[in-house]
């Protein structure tokens, strides 16, 4: 009798459907990126990124115990750092007393079992809005490799557990591991953005800590010479493996949704765990078609968070993480 199999019988109810699902999200699965600005009591919207918010210390600290009762352990810090305090060569960063080392040491004193990871990048703190050092129309590689080892030592010493390298300068990931090795630290771990594309996806992130790229003579306007070219697939194999040699203990894919190639790809291919990063522009295109009544907003983000874990995701950095939690507990 035709058809002997019916695939449609592991589909008839909510309970079988369940039993055959092949990818469930669980609050293990996420990342919360956290803005982070200086004063008090701040908590100011980010225009692009509708209910999103930059947190004050004070807040970063009663956000991180929310975060941790809904059963998310990992914040991703990015701070705001104020104009004046900017330059070619980001010498803020390395201030032991800099927002990011307050912010590390305000996580851990909140909820001493959260995992603290921070973005080691230069653009929030140059006056260009580049993630390298400038001269003369380029973005020097080794010496902003040189300087991201010393940021690396500087998050470290604030209580760093991971530090998240996100420019895509060559041979950054070894400068830190043997930067911190050097300095005895061997249990804190390196996620590196490894398959970073030059995308438009990041236009509300940079609006959140004003880190665009600066339109002046002799910089260049956009990241094309150090994020890859989103035509480019087994170049990601190729820069993978080249952190995972340098001693990523995790890589990562960014942008998600529209890369799901690359992350099946990469997950096929190596032993570390890959991370996805459902970039600022991904969550605003959700937020922007909910709000004019477009796209079912629940039920769109938990179908893309799925994709993007189904696609071979073990982690996933997410603007969604908390309202997606609240859903699926
Ligand atoms: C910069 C950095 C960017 C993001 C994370 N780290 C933007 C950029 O490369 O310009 C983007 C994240 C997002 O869009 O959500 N080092």
């Amino acid at each position: 009798m035709f058809p002997l199999k019916r695939n449609r019988r592991l589909r008839q109810s909510g309970a079988i459907r369940a039993l055959a699902s092949e990818t469930v999200l669980t609050p293990n699965d996420f990342l919360v990126p956290l803005f982070v600005v200086e004063g008090k009591d701040v908590r100011e919207e980010i225009p692009s990124m509708p209910n999103y918010y930059r947190l004050s210390l004070d807040n970063v600290d009663r956000e991180v115990k929310v975060l941790w009762s809904l059963g998310l352990k990992a914040v991703l810090l990015f701070v705001k750092v104020p104009d004046k305090l900017k330059d070619n060569k980001g010498t803020e960063a390395l201030n032991p007393d800099g927002l990011m080392q307050r912010a590390v040491k305000t996580v851990k004193n909140a909820c001493p079992d959260m995992l603290v990871m921070t973005d080691v990048a230069m653009d929030p703190y140059s006056s260009y809005g580049h993630d390298g050092i400038v001269e003369n129309g380029q973005v020097l590689n080794d010496e902003t490799s040189a300087f991201l080892a010393e940021m690396s030592i500087s998050h470290a010493q604030a209580g760093a557990d991971i530090l998240a390298p996100s420019d895509m300068m060559d041979g950054r990931v070894l400068a830190i591991r043997e930067a911190l090795d050097k300095e005895h630290f061997i249990n804190t771990g390196i996620m590196s953005y490894s398959a970073k594309y030059a995308s438009a996806f990041y236009g509300p992130f940079r609006d959140a800590l004003d880190s665009a790229p600066v339109d002046l003579a002799n910089v260049p306007k956009d990241k094309k010479t150090y994020q890859m070219d989103p035509a480019n697939r087994i170049e990601a194999l190729r820069e993978t493996q080249m952190d995972i040699d340098e001693g990523a203990d995790i890589v990562m894919v960014k942008p998600g949704l529209a890369y799901l190639d690359i992350v099946r790809e990469i997950k096929n291919s190596v032993d570390v765990p890959v991370a996805v990063y459902q970039v600022s522009g991904e969550y605003a295109m959700l937020k922007a078609a909910a709000q004019k009544g477009w796209l079912d907003h629940d039920t769109v983000m938990l179908e893309q968070l799925t994709s993007i874990k189904r696609a071979g995701a073990d982690i996933i950095a997410s603007y969604f993480a908390k309202d997606v939690v609240k859903l699926i507990l």
